[in-house]
């Protein structure tokens, strides 16, 4: 059975954004000009994202753990983060990409919290694309997040403990409203999830790619959905039982 073309283009790929701070010390520059060159990246990767058919693009760009990082750091990542929304809402409302955040935001300093909440809602009606930025997420915390909502629906009579299953539960996650990841990148060469998306990439192929977050290209995306192309999704089942399906 030959696939249909479409389902070779992922719907959702998610990207562990890793490597900004080597690239700077291969360079001899402080880390903050990696992370500097990896909102760039940020740029190019979410416009081929929509060049290249995807719906959904989610980037891991800080984590829980992150605010463990020298304090100067996370100072400056926050101030790139608001310096990135500033200028990117006129660029997100032309070419209608809608902008979703996962994770506690809340926690996150106000001015970015600010811009934030204003590109979303500017961008909250277009349906064609969105961009997911993961900002101080982390699994374990949506999860624990995510019990404390169920616990508490539970509590008043909204949700039955009996009734409990991964279909009604994934409505507490953050990610409520979005298709799981059928891609999942990590650039840098590391080869761990870090706390990303642990449920909900139950099923997402891997691609892992040595290439640091502030060179990755368009065609570097272009290769791991080629990648993602090659790949049989067995679901469980076997190769032959997925030969003689019907395509839908
Ligand atoms: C990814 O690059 C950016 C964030 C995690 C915020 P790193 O800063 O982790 O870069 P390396 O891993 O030190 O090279
Ligand atoms: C994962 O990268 C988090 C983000 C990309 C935002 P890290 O660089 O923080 O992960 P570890 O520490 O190498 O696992
Ligand atoms: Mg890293």
């Amino acid at each position: 059975m030959t696939s249909p073309a479409s389902s070779r283009i992922p719907g959702h790929v998610a990207i562990i954004m890793d490597g900004n701070g080597r690239w700077a010390r291969q360079r001899g520059l402080p880390r903050i000009e990696g992370h500097r060159r990896g909102v760039e990246t940020v740029r190019t990767v979410t416009d081929a994202g929509r060049e290249l058919g995807l719906r959904t693009l989610t980037l891991y760009a800080f984590s829980v753990e992150n605010w463990n990082r020298p304090q100067d750091e996370v100072g400056a990542l926050m101030g790139l983060l608001e310096y990135y929304l500033k200028k990117e809402l006129n660029t997100f409302v032309k070419n209608r990409i809608r902008l979703r955040t996962i994770g506690r935001t809340e926690d996150l300093p106000a001015g970015v919290q600010k811009h934030l909440n204003h590109t979303i809602a500017a961008t909250r009606e277009f349906t064609d694309y969105t961009l997911v930025l993961a900002l101080n997420y982390g699994a374990r915390t949506e999860i624990g997040d995510a019990a404390r909502a169920y616990g508490e629906a539970v509590a008043a009579g909204k949700e039955q403990p009996g009734e409990a299953s991964w279909e009604r539960f994934r409505r507490y996650l953050y990610t409520a409203d979005l298709p799981d990841p059928d891609l999942i990148i990590r650039t840098s060469g590391e080869t761990r999830l870090s706390n990303f998306l642990l449920m909900q990439g139950a099923y997402a192929e891997f691609v892992f790619t040595p290439v640091l977050w502030p060179d990755f290209s368009k065609d570097d995306l272009a290769a791991a959905i080629a990648e993602y192309g090659k790949r049989e999704r067995r679901y469980g089942l076997t190769s032959e039982q997925l030969q003689t399906a019907t395509p839908a």
